[in-house]
């Protein structure tokens, strides 16, 4: 291990080198989207939020969503947040959902990036000093422990970050896969309160690979290269040893980031060592679009039905939001 790299991993770093693993052994894929935001990739993720399309029609659902002043905001106690990501995401969404829920008193942000815990609390902390931050940082497309008795609480995913849902789709079934992630808000809200979710619902293949084909995105794909290298210890492969495309799969609604090798490559990692061709392909994360239906029959089947559904006019971004009731 170079310096800097402990010999014996935290938790979370023992998670990313065990997902690492098996990207590269193959065993898994469409898993990496946790591990994307370091201080490596957080940069390049800003710098696409900044000039999104689906971001900008995002923020007029969530407009016109608190315009209407739905009791699950109003009468929320506590705000958890999946996700919170980059400043002005914060600034433009999350702000915007806390202001309109004057009972909220408790804040939990859920993040595996330190980059964005450090932002959030920043503006955060701008803008409401009577609103206690209790920031988590663990998985939340696993069931996440919050030592609070929570009494009311207003759980938001946005930034269509549930569409990148970790599934391997040759072997699993995503509506399974989704249904025990909902579940798994579920059960981190303790079962009350109310889901705010909002999903990629564009899906027109050819406008969705030119969407993601960008200098932006490239970068922000291969510095998750960099950051294997720098805290994982990864030997063998830099950056420059990979282009990035982003394939559509029609047959799953998916857009699937993949990282391809340019040269043979041998690789260590952790205890392991991996041999690999050029043209190999590195399915790293993915962006599933699915069709409204399908979506919406995942809330049901997870038992939180929506009762609110929100929609642009280009049908690119659907929100909805859901009572949480055991
Ligand atoms: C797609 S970004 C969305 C950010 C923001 N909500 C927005 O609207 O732009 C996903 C965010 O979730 C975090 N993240 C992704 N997967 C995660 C996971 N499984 N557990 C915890 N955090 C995760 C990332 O660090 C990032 O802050």
């Amino acid at each position: 291990m170079p310096a800097g790299i402990k010999t014996k991993l935290d938790p979370i770093h023992q998670a990313f080198l065990e997902d690492a693993i098996a990207l590269f052994e193959g065993t898994r894929y469409g898993h990496m989207s946790p591990w994307l935001y370091g201080r490596e990739g957080a940069p390049w993720w800003e710098a696409y939020a900044e000039n999104s399309t689906a971001a900008a029609e995002e923020t007029l659902l969530l407009k016109r969503l608190v315009k209407s002043k739905p009791g699950a905001i109003t009468q929320a106690t506590e705000v958890i947040e999946a996700g919170p990501g980059a400043p002005k995401a914060v600034r433009e969404e999350t702000s915007r959902i806390v202001r309109a829920a004057p009972h909220a008193k408790l804040y939990i942000p859920i993040d595996l990036s330190d980059t964005f815990h450090a932002s959030t609390a920043d503006e955060f902390g701008k803008n409401f000093q009577d609103v206690t931050v209790y920031p988590r940082k663990a998985n939340f497309f696993k069931r996440v422990p919050i030592r609070r008795l929570l009494k009311n609480p207003l759980l938001v995913c946005m930034g269509l970050t549930i569409s990148n849902l970790p599934c391997n789709v040759e072997e699993e079934s995503p509506h399974d896969v989704l249904v025990k992630a909902l579940k798994n808000l579920k059960a981190t809200a303790q079962h009350k309160g109310h889901l705010l979710v909002s999903v990629d619902a564009h899906n027109d293949g050819k406008d969705v690979v030119a969407n993601y084909d960008s200098v932006i995105v490239k970068n922000f794909y291969l510095s998750l290269i960099t950051r294997m290298i720098h805290e994982l210890g990864l030997k063998g492969a830099r950056e420059s040893d990979f282009d990035y495309r982003p394939v559509w799969d029609k047959k799953h609604d998916l857009l699937s980031h993949e990282l391809v090798i340019k040269r043979p490559l041998h690789i260590r990692l952790g205890h392991r060592s991996f041999r690999l061709k050029e043209g190999h392909r590195l399915r790293v994360n993915n962006s599933f679009k699915w069709p409204n239906g399908f979506f919406q029959e995942a809330m049901e089947d997870a038992g939180i039905p929506p009762d609110i559904k929100l929609q642009t006019q280009r049908r690119r971004v659907t929100l909805y939001l859901a009572p949480n009731e055991p």
